[in-house]
This record gives structure tokens, C-alpha cells and sequence, in this order.
């Protein structure tokens, strides 16, 4: 008897082992006791990298053909389906976000997106109709934030259909908060003609007021952090439709100058990020490099691709070649939706620009047939193909610092000795 149960005891033991070790080859940077954070919402502040319906609701809805690939009607998001944030909520088991400002059909019991269009992270002097930036900067976001704290307490405690469309107090501590912001920031001092150099002094002015956003959400008892660094600016069809005469190319058609500017910005980004994580003692921060994902991708298009990644690839077999591999994605420097020029872009004649012809409206930048297997939506944002791709990537933490996981970023790391508190 006492044998056995010994070696029942034993045998447990090493099954324990066992998982311990399979947990750490998982997550090899994690303690192996860190548990799963499950989060219970997402608050995210950006541009319209992650919008999913802000700048829609205050200054006119993004016209069809956005949205018609998964949600088959408008939606408020600049692509033709589903957004990084949207593939983070459905991996955390969460809704999609509705965004704060958007007040018909909201529900914020999850969380809400502040997110809008056009947002740099600096408020700039100028109105939307001169300059094409939105209103809604980071700091304005971060009114909203605050707001919605207070207000949404309020009026969950009187009860009703408030308690089930608002989150309780405690999702605010435990939240997921995420930013997808800066390129705004950067493509405003090109349109008011800066040179590279005179928009980089100026980066370090930008990480103040990024740095000072990430500390009022800490105030209000934000912990866990998610931040994705700015794309290949250089590599995006309205930066090289504007200058491709002008600025060199790098070996894979990118305008080099432009990489530098964000690479510059994401440096930048990352030094703030290391001070926060001093400044800030109870904060997880996942810095999370887009940048190189968003590069390999467009850089690399016709070796990636998911043939899962919706139905109409999937019924196309002949995308794979001999070895079983996927041709993968197609005329990255394309836009899929848009109207003419080299690029299929026209900055006048952007995706769902229409005419009138006999008193009738005809949309004459439309989508291409296939967006699932193209990179570019609209010569400014990604097809939902290439969000899910992306997402793909960074989700198991290969692209973070520290290196973790979606779903462990509450857990903060101490960097010295790699181990998770
Ligand atoms: C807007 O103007 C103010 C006051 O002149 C200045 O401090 C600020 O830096 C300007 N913002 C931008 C984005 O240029
Ligand atoms: C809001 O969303 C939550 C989660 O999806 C759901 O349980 C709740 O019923 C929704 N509230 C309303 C009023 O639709
Ligand atoms: C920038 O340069 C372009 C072309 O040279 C010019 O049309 C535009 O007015 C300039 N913009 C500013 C803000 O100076
Ligand atoms: C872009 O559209 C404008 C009309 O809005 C047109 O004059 C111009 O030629 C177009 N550019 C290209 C490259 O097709």
C-alpha cells in the first residue's frame, strides 16, 4: 500500500515535471507558474490602424467597399474586413470594440476603442478639413478614457440595461490596454514640407506626450500594457506615390528614408518604453515590433499566406506549389482598392471615391477581385488577409519585448534576469 502510493506520488511528480517542462518550452522566457492572464477587456487608443468606427461616427462613415469582406456592411473601419485589434479581441474571447464615440448599437461591456482616423498622437494647429489629421489626439483620447471611467460607474450603479453595457471597475485594472499611434505624427511634418531630420527632432517631443498618455491610464490603475511600434512608412503606397521620384529605394523598392524616419520614431519608443517600466513599478509593457512583421510581409509577399485565411483561397488549390507551400500574397505594392497610377493609387481618387454619370453615383475606385490575397487595402492600410497574417506573428510574443504571449502580457518581467513577476 504504501509502495504504491508512493509511487502514485512519484508518478505525479514527474508528470508535473512534465508539464512544467512542455510549459517552458511554450513560453521559454515565462516562469512556468505565470497562469494565463484573461484579461476581461481592451481599451485601445490609436489611429486608423485600429479605428473601428470613431472617426466613422463623428466625420462621416468609410464608404463601401470598407467592409465588405467579413462584416458585409459598413463598419467604420478603413479595410475591407477585420483589423489587429479586432484578431486580438477574438483571440482574447472578447467582442469586437465598439468605438467610444459611436452611440448607436455601442456596447462597452468589454471594453471601448478610442481610437479615430487620421489621430496623431501630438495635437496638431490645424482642422481636419486643412490638414486631414484628426481632432481626436492621443490626449483627447485620454479625456475620453477618463470619462468613460467615471461616467460608466455611474451609470452602471443605477442599474438596468447599463450593467450589461458597461464594464464593472474591476475590468479597468485588468484590462488589456492597448496603442497602435504615431504615424500621423510623422506624415505631419512631411505635408507641412520638413525635411527627415527637422520631423526627427521633434520625435523626442512626441515620446513626452506618448509617455504622459501611458502614465495617466497607470493613474487611473492601468497595468497591462501593449504597444505596437509604427509600420514601414517607407513601404506604404501613399508615401511612395507621393515621393518615389524623389527619395532613394532600398533593395526591395522601399523608400529608404522613410524606414529610417519610423525606424528612428520606434527607437525612440522603445527607450520611452524602457523609463516607463522604471517610472511605472506595477506596469507590464509589451513593446511589440510590427515594424518588422508589416516589413517581411510586404517585402517578402508571395512567401506568405494562410490558404485557411478565408474561403475563396481556400477553394483555390493552385496556389500551392510543388512542396505544398502557399505562392502566399501578391503585388504588395499595389493597392487593391483604388483608381489608376502605378500603384492603383490616386490620392484624389481614393478607395470608394465615386462620380456622378447621368445623375447616377458610380463608385470608380473599387475593390480588386481577391483582396485575401493582397497586402494593401487601399495604398494606406492593410487587407484584413494581411491583418490576420500579421497578427499570426505576433501573437505567441516572437515579436515582443519582452517575449511574451498575447494572452501573458500581464505579467511584468523584470529584463536583468529574465524571470516573471
Ligand atoms: C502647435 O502650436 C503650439 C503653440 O505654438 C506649439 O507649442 C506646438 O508644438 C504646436 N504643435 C505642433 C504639432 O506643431
Ligand atoms: C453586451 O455584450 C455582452 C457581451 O457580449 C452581452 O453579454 C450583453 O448582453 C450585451 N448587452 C446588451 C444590452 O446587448
Ligand atoms: C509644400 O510644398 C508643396 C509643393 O512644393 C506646396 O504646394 C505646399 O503648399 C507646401 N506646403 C506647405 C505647408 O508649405
Ligand atoms: C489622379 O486623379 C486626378 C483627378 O482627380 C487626375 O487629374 C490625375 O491625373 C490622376 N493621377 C493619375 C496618376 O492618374
Amino acid at each position: 500500500m504504501e509502495a504504491d502510493s508512493r509511487e502514485m506520488a512519484f508518478f505525479g511528480l514527474r508528470m508535473a515535471v512534465v508539464a512544467l517542462a512542455l510549459l517552458f518550452r511554450q513560453f521559454p522566457a515565462c516562469s512556468a507558474a505565470a497562469a494565463a492572464c484573461d484579461f476581461p477587456s481592451i481599451f485601445n487608443f490609436g489611429d486608423s490602424n485600429s479605428d473601428t468606427g470613431g472617426l466613422s461616427a463623428a466625420f462621416g462613415q468609410a464608404p463601401p467597399p470598407n467592409g465588405e469582406t467579413y462584416f458585409h456592411r459598413l463598419s467604420g473601419r478603413y479595410c475591407d474586413g477585420r483589423l489587429l485589434i479586432d484578431f486580438i479581441a477574438e483571440d482574447l474571447r472578447l467582442p469586437h470594440l465598439s468605438a467610444y464615440l459611436d452611440s448607436v448599437g455601442s456596447n462597452f461591456s468589454h471594453g471601448a476603442n478610442f481610437a479615430t482616423a487620421g489621430s496623431p498622437v501630438r495635437p496638431q494647429n490645424m482642422t481636419l478639413s486643412q490638414s486631414g489629421y484628426s481632432p481626436i489626439a492621443l490626449n483627447v483620447q485620454l479625456y475620453e478614457f477618463s470619462d468613460f471611467l467615471v461616467r460608466s460607474q455611474y451609470f452602471r450603479s443605477q442599474g438596468g440595461v447599463f450593467t450589461s453595457l458597461l464594464p464593472p471597475e474591476e475590468y479597468f485594472s485588468r484590462a488589456l490596454y492597448t496603442f497602435d499611434i504615431g504615424q500621423n505624427d510623422l506624415t505631419a511634418g512631411l505635408k507641412q514640407n520638413m525635411t527627415i531630420d527637422q520631423i526627427k527632432a521633434y520625435i523626442p517631443d512626441v515620446m513626452t506626450h506618448y509617455s504622459d498618455a501611458i502614465k495617466k491610464v497607470y493613474d487611473e490603475g492601468g497595468r497591462s500594457f501593449w504597444i505596437h511600434n509604427t509600420g514601414p512608412l517607407g513601404c506604404l503606397i501613399y508615401i511612395m506615390d507621393r515621393y518615389h521620384l524623389e527619395a532613394p529605394e532600398d533593395e526591395h523598392g522601399c523608400l529608404s528614408p522613410f524606414n529610417e524616419l519610423a525606424q528612428s520614431f520606434n527607437a525612440r519608443l522603445k527607450q520611452a518604453v524602457d523609463s516607463l517600466r522604471t517610472e511605472l513599478p506595477l506596469a507590464a509593457i509589451t513593446y511589440v515590433d510590427v515594424y518588422s512583421v508589416k516589413y517581411n510581409l510586404i517585402t517578402q509577399a508571395h512567401k506568405h499566406g494562410d490558404y485557411l485565411s478565408t474561403s475563396a483561397s481556400f477553394f483555390r488549390p493552385n496556389n500551392f506549389s510543388r512542396t505544398g507551400h502557399l505562392i502566399g500574397f501578391q503585388q504588395p505594392f499595389v493597392a487593391c482598392c483604388g483608381h489608376g497610377g502605378k500603384y492603383n493609387y490616386n490620392n484624389s481618387r481614393r478607395c470608394g471615391f465615386k462620380i456622378t454619370v447621368e445623375g447616377k453615383e458610380i463608385v470608380i475606385a473599387k475593390s480588386c477581385e481577391d483582396p485575401s490575397v493582397r497586402v494593401s487595402w487601399d495604398g494606406i492600410h492593410f487587407t484584413e488577409a494581411a491583418n490576420r497574417w500579421i497578427f499570426e506573428q505576433i501573437v505567441d510574443g516572437s515579436y515582443s519585448d519582452p517575449p511574451v504571449p498575447l494572452n501573458m502580457a500581464c505579467h511584468r518581467m523584470d529584463h536583468r534576469d529574465k524571470s516573471m513577476a
